[in-house]
């Protein structure tokens, strides 16, 4: 499990003095209340104390997530992204997203539930406990990183609003602002970006809503400022730039589905046996690294999802 809370490890344990010492420094900095954790820590702060942008990450360079892989310096996060919305190439997101607004940011959570609610950003800040998740994040196309996220449980914002018996499915909707992003003025593609998961994957608890990267605000290319995250799926499911969540009976159509369905499977669960159609998914390229490696059944954590899909023919419900 990658979740570990302050008092069960020390990170001096763990984590050389320098690097405790500096992120020490940054939880300062951060207003946070929990100890300093090299793995997976759970450090909390408020909206309003976050780490302002000029300030430099914290140093990652002996930082590992649990399989002992080491994070994804934060230059190739921010700068090798898929976002559609701002270009289809990795690089565009960078530098056209630099001015996208994302104050004031709202989302409706509504659909089947008793309780439906606009939440804004600050209060979804103020209400749920903002947690570090290092996490892998693999692309459908064969590479891979190791974020660490802030963010918080998906649940915790699904139990706020308390979703109906037959809500079987969630689906979740981009920002539609052709003003900004210039590739949704391009009507070939089924805009706004819109994603789904089935309830239980939903209330899973790896399932985060972001809010931030490696201590810092959520930079918009990578989804400012919230986007989903769950980690054993093809990146593809993480949508960002979040504005509806709604609860729903149906399987919702998403993106990339209504282009393909026959590339991109609804589940997209990270599974080295099934194949795209146009290429193998058995490795991944690290980004940073030279050689590929093997790419892991759920993306490594099985233990903790394989029971979502006990009695599923996984090759037909891809
Ligand atoms: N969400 C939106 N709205 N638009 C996109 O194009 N791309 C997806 C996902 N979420 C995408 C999106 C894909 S294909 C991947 S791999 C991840 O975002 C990439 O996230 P990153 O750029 O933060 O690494």
């Amino acid at each position: 499990m990658l979740i570990q809370k302050p008092s069960e490890i020390s990170s001096s344990e763990i984590t050389p003095e320098h690097v405790y010492l500096s992120r020490n420094h940054f939880i300062k900095a951060a207003g946070g209340i929990g100890a300093a954790l090299a793995v997976a820590s759970c450090q909390r702060w408020m909206g309003a104390t976050k780490i302002e942008e000029n300030q430099q990450p914290p140093s990652s360079k002996a930082l590992f997530d649990e399989l002992g892989d080491p994070l994804t310096p934060y230059s190739s996060i921010t700068t090798y992204n898929n976002y559609y919305e701002f270009g289809s190439d990795k690089q565009s997101p960078a530098e056209r997203a630099k001015t996208f607004r994302t104050s004031p940011w709202e989302i409706v959570v509504d659909g089947l539930v008793r309780n439906p609610k606009t939440f804004g950003l600050e209060d979804l800040l103020r209400i749920f406990v903002q947690e570090e998740r290092i996490y892998r994040l693999r692309c459908v196309e064969g590479w891979s990183m190791v974020i660490p996220w802030i963010g918080f449980s998906l649940a915790e914002l699904l139990r706020e609003v308390q979703p109906l018996s037959h809500a079987d499915y969630v689906r979740f909707e981009t920002v539609y602002a052709p003003g900004q992003m210039q590739m949704q003025n391009i009507k070939t593609y089924p805009w706004p970006y819109q994603e789904g998961l089935r309830i239980d994957e939903a209330m899973h608890e790896l399932t985060i809503l972001a809010t931030g990267l490696y201590g810092k605000n959520m930079p918009p290319q990578n989804g400012a400022p919230i986007r989903l995250v769950v980690p054993w799926k093809f990146g593809f499911k993480s949508i960002k730039s979040i504005v509806r969540i709604e609860l729903v009976q149906e399987k919702p159509l998403t993106f990339w589905r209504s282009i393909d369905p026959e590339e991109y499977g609804f589940f997209a669960n990270v599974n080295p046996d099934i194949s795209h159609s146009r290429w193998s998914q058995q490795s991944e390229r690290r980004i940073g690294e030279i050689s590929r490696r093997r790419t892991l059944l759920f993306n490594g954590y099985g233990e903790q999802v394989a029971h979502l899909y006990a009695g599923m023919d996984l090759r037909l419900d891809y």
